[in-house]
C-alpha cells in the first residue's frame, strides 16, 4: 500500500515507528506491506518519492525538527502540496494525522474530499473531518468505492470503531458511555496522588496525549469530538457541538478531588450519547463504579446493545504507538475487506 501522510507529529512518527519495527514481521504474518511516499506537514516541510521514502531517515528528520535533514536522492521531491500528491495518483491512502480543527475542520477536510475523488482509501485519527462531515465523506466513499476508516479518533488503537462497527455489525447500539479523554483522565488520577494540575497536565503533554492545543482536552471538547463522531457512526446522527452539554475538569480543584477521596468518591470526566444528545461532564462516581477504576491516561466505552445487553472495552486512549496502531489496524482492514 502506497501512502500519503498529511501531518507528521505524535501519531504519524508512532504509525512510521510501528512500519518501521514491524514491517518484515507484519508482510510474513499478514501479507501486509506499505509504504510511505509522501508527507506533508507545516512545520517540517514536505517530501515525495514514488518509490517510497526511508522510514528511519525519515524520523531522523523529524526529531531534528526539518526535513531538510532528510538525505537527498533522485526522484526526491520537497516542493509538492497536497494536492499535487493526491493528484499524481500514485498512493492508494491518504492518511490524515494533522492536528484536529473542530471548528472548520481545514484544511484536512479538503484534503479527504481530494483523496476520495481521486479514489484514495482514507483513515484520519483528525476527528474533525469524522466529527463535522461524516455524512458526505462518507457518501463520497461509497460512491468512489473505497473506504473510510477512522479508528484512531476514538480510545487510540483500542478497537471501538472496529467493535461497534464490524464486529458488532446487526446490533442496534442505543448509547455509549466512557471515560473518553486521556489528558484529563491522567490529570485527574495524577492530582489524586497530591500533583498539581500545572504539573500533570505538563506530564500528559510530554507523553503525547494532549492535542497541540490542549485546552480542546481539559475544556472537554475532544471528549465532545468523539461524541460527534459516535453519533455519526452509530446513530447516523449528525449532531452539532451545539447540541451537546460540554464541560471539563478546569474547574475541579486539588481540594474538590480531596473531598471526593474522604468521601469514598473519585471524580471523572463522563462523555455520554445517545440518539437524542449527549453530554461532557465531571462526575463523582462511587469507588465501586466500574468507570471509577479506570486510571491514568486509560479510556473506557460502554455499548448498550439491543441484542448483546452492554459491552464494555477499557484499554488505552491516547499514546504514540497506541494511536500509531489504530492507523495500521484501520489500512489492514482495508486491505483485507477493499475489492
Ligand atoms: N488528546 C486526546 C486524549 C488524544 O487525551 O484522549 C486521543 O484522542
Amino acid at each position: 500500500m502506497k501512502l500519503i501522510l498529511i501531518g507528521f507529529g505524535v501519531v504519524g512518527q508512532g504509525f512510521a515507528e510501528i512500519l518501521r519495527d514491524k514491517g518484515l514481521e507484519l508482510q510474513r504474518k499478514h501479507n501486509f506491506a506499505a509504504q510511505i511516499i509522501g508527507v506533508v506537514t507545516v512545520s517540517k516541510g514536505t517530501l515525495y518519492h514514488s518509490s517510497g521514502l526511508e522510514i528511519p531517515s525519515l524520523l531522523e528528520a523529524a526529531a531534528g525538527g526539518s526535513f531538510d535533514n532528510y538525505p537527498t536522492q533522485p526522484g526526491l521531491r520537497r516542493d509538492l502540496t497536497a494536492g499535487d500528491m493526491i493528484g499524481a495518483r500514485e498512493a492508494d491512502a491518504l492518511v490524515e494525522v494533522s492536528p484536529t480543527n473542530l471548528e472548520t475542520a481545514q484544511p484536512a477536510l479538503e484534503y479527504c474530499h481530494q483523496a476520495l475523488d481521486a479514489g484514495l482509501h482514507l483513515t484520519l485519527a483528525n476527528k474533525g473531518p469524522v466529527a463535522l462531515d461524516y455524512a458526505n465523506l462518507r457518501a463520497k466513499a461509497r460512491d468512489k468505492g473505497v473506504q473510510m476508516r477512522y479508528e484512531a479518533t476514538v480510545m487510540a488503537g483500542t478497537p471501538t470503531m472496529h467493535l461497534a462497527e464490524d464486529a458488532l455489525a446487526g446490533c442496534a447500539i442505543r448509547s455509549a458511555r466512557g471515560i473518553l479523554n486521556g489528558t484529563t483522565n491522567y490529570i485527574l488520577t495524577q492530582m489524586e496522588t497530591g500533583m498539581s494540575y500545572d504539573d500533570a497536565l505538563a506530564q500528559a503533554q510530554e507523553l503525547g496525549y494532549a492535542e497541540t492545543d490542549p485546552r480542546g482536552d481539559v475544556e472537554g471538547w475532544d471528549a465532545a469530538g468523539k461524541l460527534l463522531i459516535l453519533g455519526n457512526a452509530l446513530f447516523g446522527r449528525s449532531f452539532a457541538l451545539a447540541d451537546l452539554d460540554v464541560s471539563g475538569i478546569t474547574k475541579i480543584s486539588a481540594g474538590d478531588i480531596t473531598a471526593a477521596k474522604a468521601a469514598g468518591q473519585r471524580y471523572k470526566l463522563i462523555a455520554s450519547v445517545t440518539p437524542a444528545g449527549g453530554s461532557v461532564k465531571a462526575t463523582r462516581l462511587p469507588l465501586d463504579d466500574p468507570l471509577a477504576s479506570v486510571g491514568g491516561s486509560t479510556n473506557a466505552i460502554t455499548l448498550e446493545t439491543d441484542l448483546m445487553g452492554d459491552i464494555t472495552l477499557i484499554g488505552a486512549g491516547a499514546g504514540k504507538l497506541e494511536t500509531g496502531y489504530a492507523i495500521l489496524s484501520d489500512l489492514m482492514a482495508i486491505k483485507r475487506t477493499a475489492h
